[in-house]
């Protein structure tokens, strides 16, 4: 039971309108990607992080890794324009024997017994992924033609989806030579016609997004806190 993961920290965190990349932003006294990283330091089953980041940001990140003697970090690999860059440089990075994880640097709260269940689907299936069901009505509003989804089908889709390497580095080829975008790495394996598993995640795997997140995960780090002291 291995993988490595890659963790995306390539963005600029506009949305976040913080003046700084939003990985840096503390909660609980610690940038925002060290509590990502440290969640997958402490994991067993994980042997490589292959950070992705950008040029600017390098200095900063790796002072973070040494000061909290972040002993799994393989390698900095630079990101590109959009996400979807960023994961096909970083996937080149990486070891094409290992089954690999692609996570969201702004995703601090997913647990090891998550990472645990979908490695498990991974390997049975080649590609998997959290996701939690969907809790509002979603309507599909096209042309001013409004229709109301399935609630019962629908899943919010998160990070970390997981993959057999050569899947996820074939599908990501040929997106960049084809110019087909996707908004996650699961949507390019789903358009290669490959299976694809469903792994039920939680709430709390919150990726955090706009001013307002940041809150709400100062609130669950003290709950993390007082849960572990007891
Ligand atoms: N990301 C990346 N490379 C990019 C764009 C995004 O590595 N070119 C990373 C982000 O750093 C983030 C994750 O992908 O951890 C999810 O993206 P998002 O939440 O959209 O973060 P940002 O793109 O940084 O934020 P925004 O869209 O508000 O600018
Ligand atoms: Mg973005």
């Amino acid at each position: 039971e291995s993988y490595q993961v890659i963790i995306l920290a390539a963005g600029q965190g506009k949305r976040m309108k913080a003046n700084v990349n939003k990985q840096f932003i503390t909660i609980g006294s610690e940038p925002l990607l060290a509590h990502t990283i440290d969640v997958f330091e402490q994991d067993d089953w994980c042997e490589a992080i292959y950070l992705v980041i950008q040029p600017n940001d390098r200095a900063m990140i790796e002072s973070i890794v040494a000061e909290k003697n972040f002993s799994k970090v393989r390698q900095f690999v630079t990101g590109g324009k959009e996400r979807q860059d960023s994961v096909r440089l970083g996937l080149e990075a990486a070891d094409p024997s290992k089954l690999t994880m692609i996570h969201d640097g702004a995703r601090p709260f997913v647990s090891q017994e998550e990472l645990h269940r979908l490695h498990k689907a991974t390997e049975r299936t080649g590609a998997a992924f959290l996701a939690v069901p969907v809790t509002d009505t979603i309507k599909q509003v096209e042309g001013g033609r409004v229709k109301t989804l399935k609630r019962s089908e629908l899943y919010a889709a998160q990070t970390p989806q997981a993959f057999r390497y050569d899947l996820i580095q074939r599908a990501h080829e040929w997106a960049h030579n084809e110019g087909i975008q996707a908004t996650d790495d699961v949507q390019l394996v789903e358009l290669m016609d490959q299976a694809v598993e469903v792994v039920e995640g939680s709430y709390r795997n919150m990726k955090l997004t706009t001013p307002e997140d940041i809150q709400r995960a100062e609130n669950m780090l003290q709950i993390n806190r007082h849960s572990k002291q007891e």
